[in-house]
């Protein structure tokens, strides 16, 4: 279907009479809604935006446009949890009714200050003629719930120098200021940076500069920056676009990262960093967000999607999901993810083998599924390669295979079920040199998640196979595997 301007931007107090409900029936026919992920209940979902510990619970805001699985008019809309797991849908959060949002209310962050949640957030307008003009703006949530937008853009326009490509504050203090960090492109030569911005009292900003990195030249834009410190260490993320493949790195259509380093010099202002490490090596991530949960840890949510795609979900009125939170550690010069401790809690009773696998397939008694968590450890004796199947049907399967010559994890969904952007090729590798390997796996209706010993590498990624495709298989190949495996299925109302 092709959607009009018209059709595009509106505001879900503008639905049709009946739209959103018939919209609602298509979705129901979908056999691919998720059992624990964040979705939207229509249309299309992406970034994660306002990620927050406030009043006793995490609030989460994701990009939303109510009609359609296509990019139109967005609106955050909001949810909350008190454990990270169980996420209770409160509405819309921001609809965009103003003029410098009139093309929709794009990314941004949450940050608690004085008993109320200020959320920081890109005003999309585009004039007659479709030139953009972004605003960043502000709206204060108080603590009966209730969101009031700031009478006026707190940034009216870009720097000199930069393009109208201008979004996605994230805030956050640092002793007495207040600081942003927002995605934007150099006009000379249409390269992706991020500005930084202070703020004494969250109302009013001065641009302090461009943030120096040692890379000048990498891509045409920089979406959805954050910044944080990890055991004294300055970590900074952003989504870049315009990167070429190199090896088995930035395979997806755009990526996203970080640079870990110093922390940030707020006065040149600059970062001493290493090298653009991706957070993840699977099909589907990308704009991640990161807060902080009252007991200190670093809770990072990411959107199971890219822009620019087709999904499988599309025929059905909706489209994508967020990622389930992780935890970040900082292990030397790297960053591990590691799903939140909270998700144990969906846990039901294990079932376990413990087995030795010999140039084979097997599957096992009970060890099957579509919603459920399964921890894999393999000690290789001689074999050359060794993995497991899962969600495996007739003719479907999705395996995550290490191969000992390459040293590498390869998570292969050429067989997954419905394809989606083959174009961008049907499996994936991260180099990965250890002994032993562990396999934590997520898996829900049509995603898989899964974090390689310890989360040094993460692979996450939909996938659309049948709801009759629910085997797990093991397997060995060329000589022997020694392996124990614990199947958590997921008792979900
Ligand atoms: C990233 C992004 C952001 C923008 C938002 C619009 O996916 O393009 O830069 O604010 O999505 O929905």
């Amino acid at each position: 279907m092709e959607w009009s301007r018209e059709e595009l931007y509106r505001r879900i107090q503008e639905a049709h009479p009946g739209e959103l409900d018939a919209l609602q029936k298509q979705v129901e026919g979908s056999p691919w809604r998720q059992a624990y992920h964040i979705q939207p209940s229509t249309g299309l979902l992406n970034d994660p935006n306002g990620f927050a510990y406030y009043q006793g619970k995490y609030h989460l805001f994701y990009q939303w446009f109510p009609f359609g699985p296509v990019h139109g008019m967005k609106h955050w809309y909001h949810t909350a949890s008190t454990d990270l797991v169980r996420w209770h849908n409160v509405g819309v959060g921001i609809e965009p009714t103003e003029f410098f949002e009139s093309h929709g209310a794009y990314s941004g962050s949450g940050i608690v200050h004085e008993g109320k949640l200020y959320l920081f957030y890109t005003g999309n307008t585009h004039d007659a003629d479709w030139v953009r003009h972004p605003y960043q703006c502000m709206a204060v949530m108080h603590p009966d719930g209730r969101i009031e937008k700031w009478e006026k853009p707190v940034i009216a326009a870009p720097p000199e120098g930069y393009t109208s490509h201008f979004r996605d504050p994230k805030v956050w203090k640092e002793g007495e200021h207040f600081f942003a960090v927002i995605g934007a492109q150099r006009k000379k030569d249409e390269t992706g940076c991020i500005l930084l911005y202070r703020s004494p009292d969250l109302r009013e900003w001065e641009w302090v500069g461009e943030l120096e990195t040692a890379l000048p030249h990498f891509g045409y834009m920089w979406e959805c920056p954050d910044y944080f410190e990890a055991d004294r260490r300055g970590v900074l993320m952003f989504s870049p676009q315009g990167l070429t493949p190199q090896g088995d790195s930035y395979q997806n259509i755009y990526q996203s990262g970080y640079l870990l380093g110093e922390p940030l010099d707020f006065h040149r202002p600059r970062i001493h960093h290493g090298p653009f490490r991706e957070w993840d090596n699977g099909f589907d991530f990308y704009a991640p967000q990161t807060t902080e949960s009252p007991d200190g840890r670093r809770i990072l949510v990411g959107w199971m999607g890219l822009p620019d795609l087709a999904y499988p979900t599309d025929a059905y009125g909706w489209a994508h999901c967020l990622t389930l939170p992780r935890e970040v550690i900082r292990k030397g010069d790297q960053l591990l993810q590691q799903p939140v401790r909270e998700l144990d809690s969906l846990r039901g009773e294990s079932l376990t083998i413990t087995d030795a696998i010999s140039s084979e397939t097997k599957a096992y008694e009970g060890f099957l599924g579509t919603t459920y968590e399964l921890e894999c450890r393999f000690t290789p004796e001689d074999a050359s390669a060794f993995g497991v199947e899962l969600r495996v049907g007739d003719e479907e399967k999705t395996v995550i295979r290490y191969d000992k010559e390459q040293k590498k994890v390869i998570l292969d969904r050429s067989s997954s079920g419905a394809p989606v952007a083959v174009d961008y090729g049907t499996s994936r590798a991260r180099f990965l040199d250890a002994d032993e390997i562990c396999l934590r796996i997520f898996m829900d209706v049509s995603s898989i998640e899964l974090f390689v010993n310890d989360g040094e590498a993460v692979f996450t990624s939909r996938i659309f196979p049948s709801k009759t495709s629910g085997g797990i298989r093991f397997f060995s190949e060329q000589g022997k595997t020694e392996m124990e495996a614990v199947l958590w299925p997921y008792q979900l109302d």
